[in-house]
């Protein structure tokens, strides 16, 4: 078993019990424009603002749009983040993602509801193990995913999201290089077939979108024919091979638009399904089957670490003293470096 499969392993019995104790009583609404009304009051007092993904709950979401914070994927989090005035931002989603902000602006304040909400892929590529790799292989370039923790991003020639993951693959390629890629197996392995370049793959995955089921995915066809498929890259090549578009969680709610069917079946995070509601209200979106025809998945689409972004953690960001992202200076200044590299070459593609 590979290292990344062992940590997988040790992941999902943790999740597992996460998920066991996982308060899901709703808030009544009392208690909800309580907790909305002190997370506002929060902002104000500390010139803050919410940079939140698609990912979180849709209460998450819709406060973040109502106090004139983000909602968007990965690599539209990194810019806001960068680019808003506010002194601290308070980053819905999961840890690298906090990481990420406090890189690209180490003198804002970065705090998140927990420094817990971490990722599967991040878990899964521990940086001495990488190093490792990576020194076994110094031909190669090295491109790693958003997802992964400060110390790997260091390693890294390159980082990448999914929204442009592809390009700086094809880009590569044309150069005739070599690369590593990791942590995610699915991911590198659908750039692979696509571009066409060398690839050599970490062993790593996404808990979430390796559990929908091509089956699964079949059997709703059938019941709805008309409908198109969307897939996050992350999920398995059987999943992806029944997709009429593949992309970012961005590129999913832009395909949605412009597509013309009216249903659609959906393989990433349940937590999009605000941003398509609100995209396409005419449309119709159905989650895609984790696990065929029995409730036994683990996830059931929908992340455990980005459900941690709750409105009580989000009302308790500043009371805390354990939930302020820290990243070294030295290794920030490495992990910037290809950080820097992704956000120029992504305004190559959308100047
Ligand atoms: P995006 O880069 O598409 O936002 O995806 C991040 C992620 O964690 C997907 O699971
Ligand atoms: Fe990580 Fe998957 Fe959760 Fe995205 S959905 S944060 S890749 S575990």
């Amino acid at each position: 078993m590979s290292i990344a499969q062992q940590k997988l392993e040790q992941i999902r019995a943790q999740v597992q019990s996460h998920l066991d104790g996982r308060q899901t009583a709703a808030l009544t609404d009392a208690r909800r424009a309580a907790l909305e009304a002190t997370i506002r009051g929060h902002l104000n007092a500390h010139n803050a603002v919410i940079v939140a993904h698609y990912y979180t709950a849709p209460e998450i979401q819709a406060l973040a749009e109502a106090t004139g914070g983000c909602v968007s994927d990965s690599l539209e989090m990194a810019r806001f983040g960068r680019d808003h005035p506010a002194e601290t931002l308070i980053v819905a989603g999961v840890r690298f993602m906090g990481e990420t902000a406090k890189i690209l602006t180490p003198g804002k304040r970065v705090l998140m509801p927990t420094l817990d909400a971490t990722c599967s892929l991040d878990e899964g590529c521990p940086s001495d193990a990488f190093s490792a790799f990576c020194d076994a292989h110094p031909e190669r370039e090295v491109v790693v995913y958003a997802n992964t923790s400060a110390a790997v991003k260091a390693r890294a020639d390159w980082v990448v999201t999914s929204s442009i993951a592809l390009d700086v693959a094809e880009h590569l390629a044309e150069q005739g290089k070599g690369i590593i890629w990791a942590p995610d197996r699915h991911l590198g392995d659908y750039v692979q077939r696509e571009s066409g370049a060398d690839v050599l793959l970490w062993d790593g995955a996404c808990i979430v979108h390796e559990e929908f089921k091509a089956r699964g995915i079949r059997d709703l066809k059938q019941v709805h024919p008309d409908a198109a498929v969307l897939v996050h890259p992350e999920s398995p090549a059987s999943v992806i091979e029944l997709a009429d578009h593949v992309g970012s969680t961005t590129q999913i709610i832009r395909a949605a638009c412009e597509l013309p069917q009216k249903t659609f079946i959906v393989a990433t995070d349940q937590g999009i399904f605000y941003k398509l509601q609100q995209a396409a209200p005419d449309k119709t979106f159905i989650i895609a089957p984790t696990a065929g025809q029995g409730a036994t998945c683990r996830s059931c689409a929908n992340c455990p670490w980005m459900a941690m972004n709750d409105l009580e953690a989000m009302a308790a960001v500043f009371d805390r003293d354990d939930n302020e992202i820290q990243v070294p200076e030295a290794l920030a200044a490495e992990a910037m470096k290809p950080l820097e590299r992704m956000l120029a070459f992504a305004e190559t593609l959308n100047p």
